[in-house]
């Protein structure tokens, strides 16, 4: 069993953080890298990335939010219980060296994925400009951490109750305006990234975004990550999860997202039904 050792809940209790005791994962693992959880025995294999590790401590941090089935039965999880399976680090380390001025881009949950990668690239020397949105302040993740490894960093809500009023999008067209980038990072929901490299193509600037695929064995056998990058298949779990943002088939990756939206509603259906009763 991979012990919960420390139970966080955020950004309106919808969002949860977990550290875990996972010695080996911890002594391993790089920014960019994830794993994927079980609960239970017959619970399902759920890909999360590694948000922080402690190798002295021996535990890795994940934060979920939670959308399902699956996340609601972590989110029963309490300091002293503990995963079944955890099992990783698994995908491709974040290519992270010095290139000068580079800004990171996350939304949502998806700044909790950034986070690592955010500090890896500081670590190494760059600039960093960090632009981190949510649908509201009460959903904004990590703000203190961000800023604490970022040279500016800027905050926006889609309803103006904290920050810039508006999508990330247009205050990285204000940077992108006014300074000279040589890697943008974008991490969120699958449209923001969208348009992050829509956006960063116009200006030519080279840009990493990190993909959510549905995913089953995470070993590149099931194929069910597959995703559509510059027309050649790639499997997210082992060629990913990060790829260059002008090439990922976004309207491909949103319609197998989408899948299963019928039998997940139902399974989240009859799990809060059973677990009221
Ligand atoms: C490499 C990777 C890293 C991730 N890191 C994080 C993270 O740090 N924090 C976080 O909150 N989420 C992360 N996710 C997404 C997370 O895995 C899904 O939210 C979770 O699997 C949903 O499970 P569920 O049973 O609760 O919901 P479901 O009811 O099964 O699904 C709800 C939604 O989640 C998507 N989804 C379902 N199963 C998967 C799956 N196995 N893989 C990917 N998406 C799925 C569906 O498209 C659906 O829209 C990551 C996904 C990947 C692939
Ligand atoms: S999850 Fe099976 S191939 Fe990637």
């Amino acid at each position: 069993m991979f012990k919960i050792v420390k139970r966080e809940t955020m950004a309106d209790d919808t969002v949860v953080l977990n550290e875990i005791e996972a010695p080996r994962i911890a002594a391993k693992a790089s920014p960019g890298q994830f794993v994927i959880l079980k609960a239970n025995e017959t619970g399902e294999r759920i890909p999360l990335t590694i948000s922080d590790l402690d190798p002295e401590r021996g535990t890795i941090t994940v934060i979920y939010m939670v959308v399902g089935k699956s996340t609601a039965l972590f989110q029963t999880l309490a300091v002293g219980d503990g995963y079944q399976d955890v099992i990783g680090p698994l995908g491709k380390p974040t290519d992270i060296e010095k290139l000068g001025k580079v800004v990171c881009v996350g939304g949502g949950t998806g700044v909790a994925v950034l986070f690592p990668i955010t500090r890896g690239f500081k670590d190494a020397g760059n600039e960093v400009i960090s632009i981190i949105g949510a649908r509201n302040k009460d959903l904004l993740l990590l703000e203190d951490k961000m800023e604490a490894v970022s040279d500016q960093l800027h905050v926006c809500t889609d309803d103006g109750s904290y920050g810039h009023k508006g999508f990330v999008t247009e205050v990285l067209k204000d940077v992108l305006d006014n300074h000279k980038v040589d890697l943008v990072v974008a991490i969120g929901p699958v449209p923001m990234m969208k348009f992050v490299s829509r956006l960063t193509y116009e200006y030519n600037v080279k840009t990493l975004v990190s993909l959510n695929p549905i995913m089953i064995d995470g070993t590149g056998m099931c194929g069910g990550c597959r995703v559509s990058v510059g027309d050649k298949t790639k499997f997210a779990c082992v060629d990913g999860p990060e790829f260059d943002g002008h090439k990922v088939d976004y309207d491909g990756l949103m319609q197998r997202l989408n899948a299963y939206t019928q039998e997940e509603k139902a399974a989240y259906e009859q799990y809060c039904k059973l677990h009221q009763t």
